[in-house]
């Protein structure tokens, strides 16, 4: 059933704000969306009826916040084709990301192994790899974005075809925060697999628009934030594939994640407690789970329909306008709800700046991509970016802004 944003908008309450006088046209979607009543109600709800620490009390309120942990836990797990002992709560992709580098690559990669990346992932799925690589004596190897944006599977199959086994792991994106493109992560996974290599995937921008599946995936490491998919900040999740679970070592020690300790040495619970050292962040995910209650309800087929029709239109309209260039594929199925753009002569913070007088927030600069935004030679770019609230009056609206923008300022 195709979605209707303008009703979606009034689960919206920030999207009723006014900015200058205008209606409020957010598309920034993909550095952190908004929330719907119904996530700031669950979060409101936890602390007025059920908050107390988990895991640890025979109280009632203890066993509450357990249960709604828990749950959320087990909501995650349904979303992503998972079970719930593969669901580990962090606090962002970026520290799930972290967490693959740190409990598995510095374990398991050694001198001149290689990590496989591309050249435009965000800077959370590079430092960490540039980081463990410079301790343990590895080295990075990239597969380059060609000219429309795009990578293909064939061009993983000739790194593996080069290097063979010493690729360790590739460490993936599965849909681009610059470009937009989407990758071909089940094929990636089942060439990886040909040469035993890992497959670790940042689901960031990925997983608030399409249906992933892990299992299906083939994938061992799937990262992914609750942010930029309607729930809170500081929640995000890594799931690990249960093969790995037992053979990982914990990231950080304490309180709920051991078995048993003596003054000499500990050993660890089960996963996923092992990698949930301290006090967890419970309303983060039963807020995060809420908001996955809340787009399993709108449909992800319906929301990914809704955002390759914004595509279409956005892509058409930047098109006609010969200042623009556009970065990642022209095809608006190959992208999630996010275009890139340089304008030439225009600096993007200028044109991030008009916008932003008419009530509508883009995001400028190079988002957190430098070194693809570097060798391309643009010193920023300007993103609009979508999602299931966003009309296609928002897309004209910025159209009409950008125009403003040039003529401002040429
Ligand atoms: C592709 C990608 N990976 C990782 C991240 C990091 O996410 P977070 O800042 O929520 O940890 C982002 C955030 O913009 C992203 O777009």
């Amino acid at each position: 059933m195709k979605l209707n944003a303008e009703e979606l908008k009034k689960d919206f309450p920030i999207l009723k704000r006014k900015i200058y006088d205008h209606e409020i046209v957010y598309l920034d979607n993909a550095a952190s969306s908004q929330k719907p009543q119904v996530v700031i109600d669950a979060i409101a709800d936890y602390y007025s009826n059920h908050n107390a620490n988990v895991h640890r009390g025979l109280h009632t309120l203890s066993e509450e916040a357990t249960e709604l942990y828990e749950n959320a836990r087990k909501t995650v797990a349904d979303f992503i084709g998972a079970v719930p002992q593969e669901v580990i709560f962090t606090k962002g992709a970026t520290e799930s990301l972290n967490r693959v580098a740190i409990n598995w690559a510095l374990h398991n990669l050694g001198k001149d192994d290689i990590i496989l990346t591309t050249d435009f992932e965000h800077h959370s799925n590079l430092i960490p790899w540039q980081e463990k690589a410079r301790i343990v004596g590895a080295k990075l190897e990239f597969v380059e974005a060609d000219e429309k944006g795009e990578v293909s599977a064939k061009q993983f199959k000739d790194k593996f075809e080069e290097f063979g086994t010493r690729i360790k792991l590739a460490a993936v994106t599965h849909a681009s925060n610059v470009l937009g493109t989407i990758l071909p992560v089940k094929e990636i996974c089942k060439i990886a697999k040909e040469y035993g290599a890992k497959v670790s995937v940042d689901g960031a921008q990925a997983i608030p628009h399409l249906n992933v599946n892990v299992q299906s995936l083939g994938c061992d490491f799937y990262s992914f934030s609750g942010h930029k998919m309607l729930g809170p900040m500081g929640i995000g999740v890594l799931w690990i594939k249960r093969d790995l679970l037992e053979g990982l070592e914990p990231y950080e020690f304490g309180g709920g994640m051991i078995d048993e300790v003596s003054f000499d040495a500990a050993t660890w619970a089960a996963a996923p407690e092992k990698f949930e050292a301290g006090t967890p962040n419970v309303e983060g995910a039963l807020g995060l789970a809420t908001a996955i209650e809340y787009l399993e309800k709108i449909g992800m087929d319906n929301i990914r329909e809704h955002e390759i029709e914004l595509n279409m239109v956005l892509l058409n309209e930047l098109q006609k306008i010969k200042e623009v260039r556009i970065l990642g594929p022209l095809d608006p199925t190959k992208r999630t709800g996010l275009v890139s753009f340089a304008l030439d002569g225009l600096h993007a913070h200028d044109i991030a700046a008009v916008l932003s007088g008419l009530g509508i927030a883009v995001r400028s600069g190079h988002h957190c991509a430098m070194p693809y935004h570097v060798k391309k030679g643009f010193s920023a770019t300007t993103r609009a970016s979508y999602y299931l609230y966003n009309t296609q009056e928002d897309i004209e609206a910025l159209i009409a802004g950008i125009k403003e923008a040039i003529k401002t300022f040429s």
